[in-house]
């Protein structure tokens, strides 16, 4: 069996090792125009030089869990594309998401302020019952992270594709439900995957509906920079109408240095980190998938490039 690895803005050789290790009967390389057909690729935004040139591939594992770049490509159509199934990722996206929500329910950027200058005040406490939390994408990190706020009580929304039922979340499933579930939610996270359907779903008609219509909503965007109309944004921090804004992902990243959300007093910028690939995890995943594939057994996380995810 052959293994070919491409990755861009990731060095392959500790892929290659890794997946050596795992896979020792495999012939495992860094790719290289003009190398031989593989069995299966390891890869990161690969360039559409190298699917025209490894048209015989079955799997196509990413070392991410959004395949939307990789989508955007013209992919063989036997080529069974599988993404990254947690693999330490829902953890570190729960940690992310309940720091953002508590750090602005709890008003930590006013203390901080506040200690800066050497004073003690205190705040009136917010009620957990007015802050509820609409999770957008209930798959394997919006579950994780929608059950972690629920460990701090805060009420707490879900919206899906399709219908499901979790405990503790009140679920709101399809387009007939959604503005329903904005309105029951006064902060909202994204951890949808970026399709037709959900680019741009973040824009100010749908932010205007969190919180009842009424002011103080809070964004929280861990998913992809597209879907969220960035222009809107300004506009309704501006005006009160959303109270603040935590982003890991732009539409042009890195985000440039003249943006005027890395500026701005209401939005919190982080460099698309909320979960990262975890290597060793992540080759210990593809590689029991690989050796399950070529048992014949199906396997989690094979992408449906109809439905974009
Ligand atoms: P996933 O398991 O595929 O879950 C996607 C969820 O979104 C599912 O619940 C799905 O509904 C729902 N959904 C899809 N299209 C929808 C629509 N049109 N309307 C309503 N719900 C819809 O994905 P995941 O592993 O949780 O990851 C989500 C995204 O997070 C990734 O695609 C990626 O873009 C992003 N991400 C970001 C980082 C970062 O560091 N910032 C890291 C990892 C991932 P069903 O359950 O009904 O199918
Ligand atoms: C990161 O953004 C991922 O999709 O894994």
């Amino acid at each position: 069996m052959r293994i070919t690895v491409c990755l861009t803005q990731t060095r392959p050789e500790p892929w290659v090792e890794g997946l050596r290790a795992a896979l020792p009967d495999a012939d495992i390389q860094a790719w290289e125009p003009g190398a031989p057909q593989a069995d299966h690729a390891v890869v990161w935004a690969p360039p559409q030089d190298f699917i025209d040139a490894q048209p015989g591939l079955r799997g196509l594992f990413n070392i991410g869990a959004g395949v939307d770049a990789l989508l955007q490509l013209k992919l063989p159509p036997e080529t069974q594309v599988v993404r990254l199934d947690d693999a330490g990722m829902s953890v570190q996206m729960a940690e992310y998401v309940c720091h953002a929500l508590i750090r602005h329910f709890r008003e930590f950027d006013f203390y901080e302020a506040e200690a800066r200058e050497g004073r003690w005040a205190f705040r009136k406490p917010r009620e957990r019952a007015d802050f509820a939390v609409g999770v957008m994408g209930l798959g394997v990190l919006g579950e994780r992270v929608a059950r972690a706020i629920g460990q701090f009580e805060f009420p707490v929304n879900g919206w899906s594709r399709s219908p499901k039922a979790v405990e503790g979340l009140r679920c709101f499933a399809g387009e007939a439900a959604f503005d329903d579930f904005l309105g029951a939610s006064r902060v909202l996270v994204n951890l949808l995957p970026l399709t037709e359907a959900t680019r741009g779903i973040l824009n100010s008609r749908n932010l205007s509906r969190l919180n009842q219509g009424e002011p103080g909503g809070y964004l929280i965007n861990v998913a992809r920079g597209a879907h969220l109309v960035e222009a809107d944004l300004i506009p309704l921090l501006d005006s009160g109408q959303l109270a603040g804004a935590t982003l890991d992902v732009f539409e042009v990243e890195p985000l440039p240095a003249d943006h005027p959300f890395w500026r701005h007093p209401k939005i919190t910028v982080t460099p698309h980190g909320s979960a990262r690939t975890m290597r060793e995890a992540s080759i210990a995943q593809i590689a029991g998938k690989i050796r399950a594939i070529e048992r014949g057994e199906p396997v989690a996380g094979v992408v449906d490039p109809k439905r974009g995810y």
